[in-house]
């Protein structure tokens, strides 16, 4: 048997899931096996990973999780709520791509470059991976809180339609498509036409008008960085592109930065390139990150409506570090941190 960790991907024929067996192949994650799960509906489809296919299996098939070590969810928040005490009661580490857990007490909200150190307290054997557009946020902004706490983050973000899985890609082809061949087209998944259009909100406003995806920035980032005092505002765009979000972001720290300083604490980041930029050609845009593992930083700034604000830009890949890459990076964190091993050959293998 080939050593390593037995491997479940769960929701493996979504935009992450897929996504994250790429990842997995990649960065040649240390797995004894790999196994893709995923609706009654796909049972049987064919999935390439690395040089290997898998076979689809119906995640209702799973009646012992503890056949695995470590499950990589990215199947919607209703079916992480059951499956994820599922697996983790067996002793399987549940890395969760939805947004079910990520406000839950015991349940880590990681980005490793940023509180890998939370990993150590993830004592119901769940952590969760934070909203795509909160991980590229917290990456560049890290950095400038460590130096100077951020009293105040303004956020807008403008998100690929992969944003939302597989339909969301499907609706932008098929919208663009039939405007091309001079069709009507009828929005399905969004509420108005997405092709050359850009909507102002992602999902319901609640009472205040905020919707889900903003409320996710707004608590997310302040769990993540350990610090409740900080005010975020946010508003969440949905723009037509397939792949890559983009965040327009105004920050206040307590004491001024200096914008050279700025640009040096962010490029020292791991994870992060400062793109800045004597030519405006420079600043990043979805299409420079779709694919890749970096978040870019460019367009840094002094905001002139206020003592000490910054002002910039963000890109990154939502699939990869907004998803299945933050997921992996999360699983080889805790393998260096001896939090995960093979439960069948015990902890030295790690070591
Ligand atoms: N897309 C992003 O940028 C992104 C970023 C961060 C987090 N997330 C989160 O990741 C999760 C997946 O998102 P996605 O964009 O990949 O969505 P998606 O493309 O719609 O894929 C959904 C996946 O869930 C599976 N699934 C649905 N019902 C199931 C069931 N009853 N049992 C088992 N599997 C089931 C689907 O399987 P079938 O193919 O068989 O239907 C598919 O594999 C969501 O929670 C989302 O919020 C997404």
């Amino acid at each position: 048997m080939k050593s390593g960790l037995r491997v479940a991907v769960v929701g493996a024929t979504g935009a992450v899931g897929r996504e994250m067996l790429q990842v997995l192949s990649d960065r040649h994650f240390p797995c004894a096996s790999v196994r893709a799960f995923a609706s009654p509906n796909s049972v049987g489809k064919l999935l390439d990973f690395g040089e290997d296919t898998l076979r689809v299996e119906s995640l209702e098939s799973i009646s012992d999780p503890s056949v695995f070590d470590l499950a990589l969810f990215s199947c919607g928040s209703e079916r992480s709520l059951v499956w994820a005490p599922r697996f983790a009661r067996s002793g399987c580490i549940v890395i969760d791509n939805s947004s079910a857990w990520r406000n839950h007490d015991k349940v880590p909200l990681v980005v490793p470059e940023v509180n890998a150190q939370d990993l150590d307290d993830a004592s119901l054997g769940v952590i969760a991976v934070p909203n795509c557009s909160t991980i590229g946020l917290v990456q560049a902004i890290a950095p400038l809180h460590r130096n100077q706490p951020l009293r105040r983050v303004v956020v807008t973000t403008f998100q690929s339609v992969s944003g939302s899985g597989r339909k969301g890609i499907e609706e932008l082809d098929r919208q663009t498509r039939q405007l091309f061949n001079a069709q009507g087209t009828e929005p399905k998944v969004y509420p108005k036409r997405i092709a050359f259009n850009v909507l102002p909100l992602i999902g319901e406003p609640d009472v205040d008008g905020y919707t889900a995806e903003e409320r996710k920035l707004m608590t997310e980032t302040l769990k993540i960085l350990g610090d409740d005092q900080i005010q975020v505002i946010a508003t969440a765009t949905r723009v037509p592109v397939f792949v890559g979000h983009a965040l327009s972001v105004v920050v206040e720290p307590v004491k001024a930065i200096d914008v050279d300083d700025a640009r040096a604490l962010i490029a020292d980041h791991p994870g992060v390139l400062v793109t800045d930029a004597e030519s405006v050609m420079n600043a990043p845009t979805p299409e420079d990150i779709a694919g890749e593992d970096l978040t870019l930083v460019g367009r840094v700034r002094r905001d002139p409506s206020s003592e000490t604000g910054l002002a910039l830009w963000i890109v990154s890949d939502n699939l990869r570090k907004g998803a299945a890459l933050n997921a992996v990076q999360i699983a080889e964190t805790m393998i260096q941190r001896r939090l995960l091993a093979p439960k069948h050959k015990g902890r030295q293998e790690t070591q």
